[in-house]
């Protein structure tokens, strides 16, 4: 079952003819420095035809070639964008046999006179980047093959070229443009894109997004007020509804759902976290009420002096810095963050069980170095308190004190419970860090051992740096 879209306006959070209107002139201008221009769009349109008839050449006539991606569909950022052309293969193909043609072909049109180099990628199939060295642009060449609909499909890269006929067909000239402003505001808050270190909005839920709710101001309006679970379903522009959402709820493990319409499947938000959606729906309603640049841009950046911004922050939160610095194999980006995170996560929970819970945890990656900081309540910890079992419960209360006497410097009643004051097993976080860190079958596997350095004191520039840079988005909402 599903509901209309306009069930859920049922009060407030709507934009006032004043606020439209300053929001509009607003997006106008930005559009005019974000929008690629006609000599832009003129030139990537020219280069990415000479690749596909560079590529027609050596293909044999069974394999089709289109272009994907935001400069295909017209949602694309000016000077930002690479070029995605698609190898379609027949699907009765084998797989392996069609990677290895694939990359054949692709390799047979790079032209070394023109200053142009490449690199295998690997994603669902190996796939060739291409840099257009002269022309400051590059392109993906990526194998895929050719389907009519989602049953069809082998792999995700499959699904793009269906994305693409999707996106072209129904989007209007200003929705693209509205949604360049929207994948623009996204980037300034830190929430565009769907890979792990952002856990943001993909290009192609933007277009989506903007598609469903018809433009930018609309979208607006409908994060404002957005109740999660939510699902959403582009093609019909309506949202699921009782009995319905609560099998996808399950289906996806998610409570926000966009259900992609070229296979019902899938869902194109199941990447964007709850913090992203939360900050999504924290902007919309600053947003609504001050439809102003300030708030379409967001916290500024300074990168000056980042270490004194983290000391200030310490000093007004009470706080103490441990930062984790450590050199990373040069792997995909995903990859490491994910294993920054896990040990991010053990470190946290174990210092919350022995009584230094973190008041923040920071991540930060940048190429292949990385930190992990947490900043602990300053105030030193001299006792751990152990709260035993009442006095009356004999056979506990004797077991508590066989166990804890021996470690105990004292010990005190609180009402009827016996209370043992000893001393922490861990004097300081740093050293039960350490202590953690040494422990190197727990380090994942692409962070290197031997570079990790636990600093409390002075940190290098380039990780004070990226650290702050986390400090400022996760401390601006
Ligand atoms: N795609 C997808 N889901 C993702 C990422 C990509 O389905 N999480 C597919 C979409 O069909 C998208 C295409 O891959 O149109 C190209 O994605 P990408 O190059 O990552 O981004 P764009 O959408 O082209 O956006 P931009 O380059 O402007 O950031």
């Amino acid at each position: 079952m599903s509901g209309s879209v306009e069930d859920a306006k049922s009060q407030g959070y709507r934009f006032d003819a004043r606020r439209l209107s300053m929001l509009n002139t607003m997006l106008e201008r930005i559009l005019k420095d974000i929008k690629p221009d006609k000599k832009e769009i003129e030139r990537l349109t020219a280069c990415s035809n000479e690749l596909m008839s560079r590529l027609r050449s050596v293909v044999p006539k069974n394999v089709e070639i289109i272009t994907a991606g935001s400069i295909a569909h017209g949602t694309h950022l000016k000077g930002s964008s690479d070029i995605d052309i698609f190898m379609l293969f027949p699907k009765e193909q084998d797989e392996r046999a069609m990677e290895k043609k694939a990359l054949e072909f692709a390799k047979r049109i790079v032209n070394r006179k023109k200053n142009e180099s490449y690199e295998i990628k690997y994603a669902e199939h190996p796939y060739l980047r291409l840099f257009l060295g002269d022309l400051d642009v590059n392109a993906d060449i990526v194998p895929a093959f050719k389907i009519r609909d989602a049953s069809e499909m082998g792999s995700a890269v499959d699904r793009t070229q269906l994305h693409t006929e999707f996106i072209v067909s129904h989007l209007s000239e200003k929705q693209k443009d509205e949604v360049r402003l929207l994948k623009y505001m996204l980037e300034q808050h830190g929430i565009y894109g769907a890979e792990a270190i952002t856990e943001g909005f993909s290009g192609y839920l933007c277009e989506l997004l903007i598609y469903y709710y018809g433009s930018f101001a609309k979208l607006i309006e409908g994060f404002a007020r957005l109740s999660p679970p939510v699902a959403l379903y582009p093609t019909s522009r309506s949202v699921a509804i009782g009995k319905e959402l609560g099998e996808l709820v399950k289906r996806f493990g998610s409570g926000f759902i966009v259900i992609d319409p070229t296979d019902k499947g899938r869902n194109v938000a199941a990447n964007v976290s709850i913090e992203s959606l939360s900050r999504l729906a924290l902007l919309s309603r600053e947003l609504l009420k001050h439809p102003v640049r300030k708030v379409f841009f967001g916290p500024e950046y300074e990168e000056v002096d980042a270490f004194s911004k983290l000391s200030r922050f310490e000093k007004i939160t009470g706080t103490k810095r441990y930062a984790i610095i450590m050199q990373l194999d040069d792997i995909a980006e995903d990859i490491l963050w994910q294993q920054m995170k896990r040990l991010k996560n053990r470190l946290e929970s174990e210092l919350s069980r022995y009584g230094f819970a973190p008041m923040l945890s920071l991540q930060a990656l940048e190429k292949d170095k990385g930190a992990i900081v947490f900043f602990i309540d300053r105030s030193a910890k001299h006792i751990d308190v152990v709260q035993g079992p009442s006095a009356f419960m004999a056979g506990a209360s004797e077991k508590f004190a066989r166990v804890h006497s021996a470690r105990a410097l004292s010990s005190v009643l609180k009402a009827d419970k016996l209370v043992y004051l000893e001393k922490p097993k861990y004097a300081t976080p740093e050293i039960l860090i350490k202590v953690l860190l040494n422990r190197k079958q727990d380090i994942p596997t692409h962070i290197r051992k031997g570079s990790i350095k636990v600093l409390t004191g002075r940190m290098p520039n380039l990780y004070a740096q990226i650290v702050y840079q986390r400090l400022v988005f996760a401390t601006s909402i």
